[in-house]
């Protein structure tokens, strides 16, 4: 009786398909896994996470386990445009949320009606891209290349959809260490896509989880950064950067920047949805901040990370065989591999699960009805370095068998 009452939108709404992959491998013996995007626990600061946590709840916890504001803590957001040198950013231009996940879902109520177009690349991360169809969006996806979004394309696209009488309500893009191919958008790219955006007045809402997480390479600007230094914009950038690759997901803590008068109405959604993100956490992770844990900690993620990156590149080197293509990341936790045209990653995916190898076949990071099949991603931050090794042999060896 209760699923005929259920609105449209929820009788039609897709789970997170990865979530069923890596489910259905959950009981396999001794599997392999680069299926996953779990940060390792091994980078987790559990000792200094603790002893905040005991600080804060026994000197501050008459007020950080009371109901918090919506806006955020405002001790956490001092410290977070300190950290990240913004001195002229007001606490109305950053909200903190539970997570990028509801930072994401705050932006896109406050600006979507049903069939608005949202711009994506292609692939993206599937988590957003559910999330935007169950709120009505029309997904429209840009391929990516080795320097991200194709800005040609871009232009395309929009003119396209303009002559339609679209409504264009934002680009999607996540410029570094992308989420599921490992490219990085280049500083170029970077300045024509903001050019773009600012001609046509079309806001972007840039998901950074990972540009913190570079190895070896320059840092390069975010997309918010660069609008805020060479354009004096703040407005048409709107970005979210999550802690659950920095400090630990359970902690459920991002924080986005962007236009004061969008900011304002993100967070009156929050104060529906959720009145406010964890209090504790927010102040912990204040506090991590103000006693000057984060660059040494961030220096000894990337120290950790490194290893299984140069790993899995040489093993890709080594293993695969030659008319398999790919990129060579500088950082985050996922690398993407191009697959012959008549090579389908969802059926190699059953015949490596045979094997006890996993990864996510590409065709899940795409909208529907916009697919490829001839790709996949491996995730490298969650296996050892000798199931690193072991895996990508087999996985090497299933594509040679396949042709046989
Ligand atoms: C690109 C991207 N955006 C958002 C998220 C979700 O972040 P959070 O845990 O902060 O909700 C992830 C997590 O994997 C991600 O890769």
């Amino acid at each position: 009786m209760i699923y005929e009452k259920m609105s449209q939108a929820t009788k039609t709404m897709k789970s997170s398909m990865i979530r069923e992959l890596v489910a259905s491998t959950k009981n396999i013996e001794g599997l392999i896994s680069f299926a996953g995007g779990f940060p390792s626990p091994k980078t987790f600061p559990r000792e200094i996470l603790s002893k905040l946590y005991a600080d804060v709840i026994t000197k501050e916890g008459d007020t950080v386990l009371q109901y918090g504001g919506s806006q955020g803590d405002q001790l956490l957001k001092e410290e977070l445009l300190k950290w990240e040198g913004y001195d002229d950013l007001s606490q109305e231009q950053i909200l903190i949320t539970a997570g990028a996940t509801n930072a994401i879902f705050y932006m896109s109520m406050a600006l979507l009606e049903p069939g608005d177009v949202i711009i994506c690349e292609a692939p993206s991360f599937l988590g957003s891209l559910v999330a935007f169809e169950a709120m009505g969006a029309e997904l429209h996806s840009i391929a990516l290349d080795q320097e991200g979004l194709d800005i040609t394309l871009l232009q395309a696209k929009v003119e396209e959809l303009a002559k339609a009488g679209k409504r264009i309500k934002f680009i999607y893009t996540i410029p570094d260490f992308h989420n599921p191919t490992g490219v990085t958008m280049s500083y170029p790219r970077r300045k024509q896509l903001i050019e773009f955006a600012l001609a046509m007045e079309i806001p972007i809402l840039e998901d950074n989880p990972y540009s913190r997480l570079r190895y070896s390479g320059k840092d390069i600007p975010s997309l918010f950064r660069l609008a805020h230094d060479e354009y004096g914009n703040t407005e048409i950038i709107t970005e979210v950067v999550t802690f659950s690759k920095i400090l630990g997901p359970g902690m459920r803590l991002a924080y986005v920047k962007g236009s004061s008068v969008l900011i304002e109405r993100m967070c009156s959604w929050q104060q529906k949805v959720n009145i406010a993100p964890d209090n504790v956490s927010q102040r912990v992770a204040a506090r991590f901040l103000t006693e000057g844990h984060m660059q040494a900690h961030l220096e000894s993620i990337r120290k950790f990370y490194q290893p299984y990156l140069d790993k899995m590149l040489k093993c890709m080197a080594d293993y695969l065989p030659s008319y398999i293509q790919y990129g060579k990341p500088e950082g985050g936790i996922f690398t993407w591999l191009w697959l012959p045209e008549d090579m389908s990653a969802d059926l190699l995916f059953e015949q490596a699960k045979a094997h006890k190898v996993t990864f996510i076949p590409g065709s899940k990071f795409y909208p529907v009805g916009q697919e490829k099949f001839n790709c996949l991603r491996l995730n490298f931050s969650y296996s050892n370095l000798q199931q690193i090794e072991q895996g990508m042999q087999s996985l090497g060896k299933l594509m040679e068998d396949f042709y046989t």
